[in-house]
């Protein structure tokens, strides 16, 4: 029997042992026993890490949408695959069963196949929180299309660039969408991408909020119409292992998102590993990931490791304070949630509101609580452990990354201990290290470091779409032969990992993973700006949240609140409102080391309010920068 459902400590520690000795032994059996697979491997894995080039499962074929669906008609055909709730709390929910979902997918497909899409043609999705997306997920997955879903608060100038970065044909999106009170014209923001894009044949679009839009002949078609002309038969494509299944952009420390390519065999095994053994699911269970599918988490956790378990997936169209403050609990009575899976910034902003709000819906049907994006603090652990879960339902802190696929470092519930703040361990199969600053590997086991993976494992991103230099570049050149992740982490004498945080120049806000370059770059292409730089600092509800220091090219005499709107709504142009700035500062110059670069390590500290121990500053290029920031910082 394989490791693919881990049912005691005993059982834990047994895989653990058996994944490092002897790795394709436990992978191969997980693959076999749990899949469906129209040819089986040659081998299991081949690495090196120092290209880097990895492979999963080399020889197999297969259809990750049979998988998600096919596989499950026979026993579970009446049984619902996605559970929709809509924005409008007096709509209702729309229960889809797997027999229903497999022939929506397989429409869809058709029509994908009508408009000329084959496989390997990349497909941009940029759609709301409606079935749709789910479906238009898998029916590119039928066809062997790759998806690259954008998620819809992304700008039109950030729309255009990953359309045009991954060369994508087709977009499928909206009318519009809702958001709590308000619409968002999601097809007007497509149509301003496109004006910058070249290589769109044609637009799906979806009937949601049934506005007014503007119909483009020959490129935009409603969807409905397309569907009901289509057949609801379609053979699944047959996938080799390491064909890419779907790329998803992520920032980096450069300006251009990048594209992070997922292969279809070992991100399947993967997904559906983690996914059963995280959250224990259960045949009746109902599952609960308030994430968006414009996100890895909602890729790997809404969409395809549920599915692939058989399991119900429950989506949700609208916002947590809409109606009121109580909407999460409001859903999670109705639909008597078993796993709920969020973020830290989300129960923080509900923590705050009255407890009256919590206590006037039954949560009994709660088994497990989740937790993804950012470190967990301990006062919003404790407040989610009492509050949610009444003290019985084991809170999983999941650490892991676009790039890695799924879920790396976390509890099992009833298995592992859950710790206030600590991701905790590795799932069975996932062997990160500490690296110290010279590059070597921190062998006691008490230790802190910066974080990386020393073997391979399935959902490993393969390469960034386009670019494989900047791949190798960004994670494997760092520490020779392992991939690093970025982050720093503490693990204590039982090997129990807690993540510190970002070492680069990523930031996480609110759980979305910001560069800074971006912003930046956008800050300045208003014109009076000379020069910004951006930076995190601790936010109650955020975690962290945004701080920019901003140079002007010569004083304009314009109010200084009017630049700073101005400063924002570029940045919300260009990336979107999730890159906004909390903060501004006007500075007369910025701190540079005589190399010229930025010196952000004191921004920092300013802007978390610290600027007693700045350190050494003498060598710097203009030391005086400094103090004048220091006496106008906020
Ligand atoms: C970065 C990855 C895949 C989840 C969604 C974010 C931070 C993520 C945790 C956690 C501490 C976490 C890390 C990581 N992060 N989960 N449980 N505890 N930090 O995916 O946008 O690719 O961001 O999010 O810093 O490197 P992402």
């Amino acid at each position: 029997m394989s490791h693919y459902h881990i049912k005691s400590i005993a059982q834990f520690n047994q895989a653990t042992q058996e994944a490092k000795d002897n790795p394709e032994q436990f992978w191969h059996d997980i693959a076999l026993e749990n899949f469906m697979w129209r040819n089986t491997w040659d081998t299991v894995v081949k690495h090196d890490l120092t290209m880097p080039s990895v492979t999963w499962f080399e020889g197999a074929q297969l259809n990750i949408s049979e998988n998600c669906l096919d596989r499950n008609l026979a026993e579970r055909g009446d049984k619902t695959a996605i559970l929709f709730e809509p924005n409008d709390p007096d709509a209702s929910a729309e229960k889809i069963t797997y027999k229903e979902l497999h022939k929506r997918v397989c429409t869809f497909a058709n029509v994908l196949k009508s408009k000329g899409i084959k496989k390997g043609d990349r497909v941009c999705l940029y759609l709301p929180m409606i079935p749709e997306l789910a479906i238009a997920v898998l029916a590119c997955a039928r066809i062997g299309a790759i998806h690259s879903v954008v998620f819809a608060g992304f700008s039109a100038t950030a729309l255009a660039t990953r359309i045009d970065d991954c060369a994508c044909k087709m977009v499928i999106t909206s009318d519009g969408s809702y958001r709590g009170a308000k619409t968002i014209d999601l097809k007007g923001i497509v149509d301003q991408a496109l004006e910058k894009c070249n290589g769109i044949e044609s637009v799906l679009v979806v009937k949601r909020i049934a506005s007014e839009i503007l119909m483009v002949p020959d490129r935009d078609f409603w969807l409905a119409p397309l569907l009901a002309q289509a057949s609801d038969i379609c053979e699944p494509e047959i996938m080799d292992a390491e064909d890419p299944l779907f790329v998803l952009y992520t920032s980096g420390s450069t300006g251009k998102p990048k594209g992070i390519v997922h292969t279809t065999a070992g991100y399947m095994v993967y997904a559906g590993y983690s996914f059963k053994n995280v959250f224990q699911y259960e045949e009746d269970d109902v599952y609960w990931c308030t994430a968006d599918i414009g996100w890895i988490t909602g890729h790997s956790y809404i969409v395809y490791g549920p599915l692939l378990n058989g399991a119900t997936t429950v989506m949700f169209e609208g916002v947590p304070t809409y109606p009121d403050v109580g909407r999460f609990w409001e859903i999670v009575a109705k639909h008597k949630i078993t796993q709920f899976y969020t973020a830290p910034t989300a129960i923080r902003a509900l923590a705050k509101e009255s407890l009256s709000l919590v206590e006037k819906h039954d949560l009994s049907s709660l088994k497990i609580l989740g937790s993804v994006g950012e470190p967990i603090n301990e006062e919003a652990w404790h407040w989610y452990d009492d509050h949610i879960g009444k003290n019985k339902c084991p809170i999983v802190d999941t650490w892991w990354q676009t790039e890695n696929g799924g879920i790396m470092i976390t509890s099992i519930p009833g298995i592992t201990e859950s710790i206030p703040t600590y991701a905790t361990l590795p799932l069975p199969g996932i062997q990160p290290c500490l690296m110290d600053e010279n590059g070597n590997e921190i062998l006691e086991i008490k230790a802190e470091g910066r974080m990386c993976v020393k073997f391979p494992w399935p959902s490993m991103a393969r390469t960034i779409y386009g670019n494989h230099e900047r791949y190798k570049e960004t994670y494997f050149a760092s520490f020779n032969g392992k991939y690093f992740t970025g982050d720093g982490a503490l693990r204590d004498e039982l090997g129990n990992y807690r993540i510190t945080g970002r070492v680069d120049d990523v930031i996480i806000v609110s759980g979305h993973n910001l560069g800074t370059a971006p912003i930046e770059d956008a800050i300045d292409q208003h014109p009076l700006v000379a020069e910004s730089a951006v930076v995190g600092f601790p936010h109650d509800i955020k975690g962290t949240a945004l701080y920019g220091f901003v140079t002007l090219k010569n004083e304009q005499g314009k109010d200084e609140n009017e630049l700073r709107n101005e400063v924002n709504d570029m940045i919300a142009s260009e990336i979107g409102p999730i890159a906004k700035l909390e903060k501004i500062q006007f500075t007369q110059g910025l701190p540079k080391t005589r190399s010229g670069k930025i010196m952000r390590r004191i921004l920092r500290k300013i802007a978390e309010g610290d600027s007693s121990n700045l350190g050494d500053i003498s060598t710097l290029l203009n030391p005086e920068a400094v103090q004048d920031i220091i006496d106008n910082a906020f």
